[in-house]
């Protein structure tokens, strides 16, 4: 289990609260927070204009900051940024209504300022404090939910209300040109729409969303981090995305969501082998995603179950963004419980390492847990961090 992790957003928000009183010897003005994400099934689709079925979770970043009144030696403007998890602070400066790229943690909060700049935004400076229990790296977006974060404070500080999507928009472009990720909008839309028990089937081409209600007591989802992160998940995530892009054009559409897989198998002389697996990946991801929606809604769990395992085999043998530790969690998870009724588990999120997501009966959820942990660590030797979470709210303001 994962300690300090599991704090709940009241308890990050007074420690997020008292940290900022004893690093900057004054009271927050201002709180906001945005969560983490987990995707139940739709993976590597929204690039494509696809389905995707995420929710927020039971984790967050929480920030909280107040006006400060430093200036840099020609009046620029100053933001002091103290990281809880990391000990350490970091200032940014605003120079003639611009920001820099650094290459550190701090260019996910400078993409925003920058978003925020273009749109002519008046920022004062600041000192803030950055807190949160979303693993880092894991999968779970917790690039998207600092983003979040930081866009719903400055909202807050500088009364420029954005529309939910704008604010999507402007979180994705902080992702891509900050932090060099071109990422689709599934975990900032997540972060910032997020609804209490509820999921959110995103169709990424029209941005409308359905909300498809998850309160059936009984099935809880368990989320287990493997703690691998592989480094060449940048690089393969942008590759993924240009081979998507290449099987696009020779089936002569703008996104692979308006092929029908008859289409693309019509084609498949025509197209190198690996951009047909991606696309057959994509298209038939898409087609998952909307089934486990409609089958949620009417309570056909295993379906749901047998949707999210098609998946997972799909994105290890078609899209090839999995590693062996998630492919073992996923068979160490249907092992120790399929026939106790384990309904389905695969990798969530870009992949290479990461998190597994789980739709397990409540009864067993406590010895999936132990048997599973203790299997991944006798064959792999790294310590699994796993949690549960029900679907949670959006980012909000928590104090101003
Ligand atoms: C990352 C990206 C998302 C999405 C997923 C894969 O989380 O940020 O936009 O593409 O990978 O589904």
């Amino acid at each position: 289990m994962l300690g300090d992790k599991e704090l709940e957003l009241t308890d990050l928000v007074q420690r997020a609260e008292n940290t900022f009183e004893t690093n900057f010897k004054k009271k927050p003005q201002w709180v906001a927070s945005a969560p983490g994400r987990v995707n139940l099934i739709g993976e590597h689709t929204d690039y494509n204009g696809g389905y995707v079925f995420p929710m927020a979770i039971q984790r967050s970043v929480v920030l909280a900051a107040a006006p400060s009144d430093e200036t840099g030696e020609n009046g620029e403007t100053i933001v002091n940024i103290y990281s809880h998890n990391l000990g350490e602070t970091k200032s940014l400066k605003i120079i003639d209504n611009k920001i820099k790229r650094s290459l550190t943690w701090t260019d996910y909060i400078a993409g925003i300022f920058a978003g925020f700049l273009a749109l002519g935004a008046e920022i004062p400076s600041l000192d803030i404090v950055v807190d949160g229990n979303v693993p880092l790296g894991g999968g779970l977006s917790s690039s998207a939910a600092l983003e979040v974060s930081v866009a719903t404070l400055l909202e807050a500080v500088t009364g420029k209300n954005l529309s939910a999507l704008d604010k999507v928009l402007l979180c994705q472009k902080a992702e891509h040109d900050f932090a060099g990720v071109p990422c689709g909008i599934m975990d900032q839309f997540a972060s910032v729409n997020g609804k209490k028990d509820h999921l959110l089937l995103l169709d990424c081409k029209s941005t409308k969303a359905y909300v498809v209600p998850f309160e059936n007591p009984d099935i809880s989802i368990l989320i287990i981090d493997s703690n691998v992160k592989h480094q060449l998940a940048n690089g393969e995530y942008a590759k993924r995305r240009e081979e998507c892009e290449k099987a696009a054009e020779i089936l002569g559409v703008e996104l692979l969501r308006d092929v029908k897989m008859a289409d693309l198998e019509a084609k498949e002389s025509e197209m190198d082998a690996t951009v047909f697996k991606r696309a057959r990946h994509v298209i038939a991801e898409t087609e998952r995603t909307a089934n486990a929606a409609k089958a949620m809604k009417r309570g056909e769990w295993s379906l749901v179950g047998e949707l999210m395992l098609e998946s997972h085999a799909s994105l290890r043998d078609d899209y090839e963004v999995s590693c062996n530790e998630l492919d073992l969690l996923v068979e160490l998870v249907m092992d120790c419980g399929k026939s106790k009724g384990v309904l389905g588990t695969r990798m969530t999120g870009g992949g290479f390492g990461g998190c597994t997501v789980s739709l397990v009966p409540k009864k067993i959820l406590e010895e999936i847990i132990q048997d599973v942990s203790a299997r991944y660590f006798e064959k792999t030797g790294i310590q699994p961090a796993v949690f549960t979470t029900r679907p949670a709210q959006g980012a909000q303001m928590v104090k101003q």
